[in-house]
């Protein structure tokens, strides 16, 4: 089943933008990329494919990670986010692909030694997604991804947590804009045991599971939050109406405070 998010919203120059402005500016995609990256056995690796690769911050780190004759495959649905990465990453050994990582086998005639989806995979029908991943990869190759906790079925809230940006954010909103929260959309999360039975159907082996903990500042929460795509509350508000709002709700908070948020990074075998 395709998330509701997928690719709406992901081909508009302005998002795109900001997104890879805050990609610039903070660690949180570079770091998730360096994770899945040291878990991909690339040592004398050849050929990697960054499925939904975006701007390019995982393609750029794969580089520092192969040998100088590695190349890198970014293939990405969204063309304004591929925009950003050919002005600014741009390096002959990566290749863009406009294409949906459901038909990546569609595009990959050379066997490839790894792939590797930083950030995206619960965006894409992970059953074709797992099976076109098998189709491209050689017999031994990796596949290695990672999926926010929310969407994995995991609880990211520490109980004795000061009130959350996000809740801080909704309750401003329902008082003072007539915010009505949608009722929860009921979508099956992509837990590991899900994830193991996918995989195992499609051709791999799970090499390992993990649940890892990462932790920033609120102010990259709220930077994150700024790129329209995450803005919040979703729904009837405006862009501008949300920055408000996430102005108002950051001078609210606690701003000493880490967040953590817990991932499932998930390393594979073809
Ligand atoms: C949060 S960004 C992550 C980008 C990149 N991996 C990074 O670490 O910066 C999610 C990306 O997934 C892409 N995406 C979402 N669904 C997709 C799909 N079904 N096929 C290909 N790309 C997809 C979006 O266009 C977007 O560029």
């Amino acid at each position: 089943m395709q998330r509701l998010d997928a690719i709406t919203g992901w081909d508009d120059e302005h998002n795109a933008e900001l997104y890879d402005r805050f990609a610039r500016e903070h660690t949180f995609y570079a770091d998730a990329s360096r994770d899945l990256v040291s878990r991909a056995d690339l040592t004398d690796k050849q050929l990697v494919i960054d499925l939904c690769g975006g701007s390019g911050v995982t393609a750029a780190i794969l580089l520092e990670s192969l040998p100088p004759h590695g190349r890198v495959i970014s293939l990405d649905s969204a063309p304004a986010m591929q925009a950003i990465g050919r002005r600014t990453r741009d390096d002959p050994r990566i290749t863009w692909i406009t294409a949906k990582a459901e038909d990546v086998a569609h595009h990959i005639s050379t066997p490839a030694d790894a792939v590797v989806c930083n950030s995206a995979i619960w965006k894409t029908d992970t059953t074709a997604v797992f099976a076109a991943a098998k189709r491209v990869l050689r017999p031994g190759g990796r596949f290695v991804f990672n999926i926010g906790g929310r969407f994995a079925g995991l609880t990211n809230r520490d109980p004795h947590a000061t009130t959350s940006l996000n809740d801080l954010i909704t309750a401003i909103a329902v008082a003072d804009y007539g915010y009505v929260p949608p009722k929860e959309r009921c979508r099956p999360p992509l837990t590991s045991a899900l994830v193991q039975a996918q995989l195992k159907a499609a051709g791999f082996t799970t090499v390992a599971s993990d649940i890892v903990a990462r932790t920033g500042t609120l102010e990259e929460k709220r930077a994150w939050l700024s790129i329209p795509l995450f803005a919040r509350p979703l729904g009837q508000l405006t862009h501008a109406q949300r920055m408000k709002i996430l102005q108002r709700a950051y001078d609210a908070a606690d701003r000493t405070r880490e967040i953590t948020t817990r991932w499932l990074v998930v390393t594979s075998r073809a």
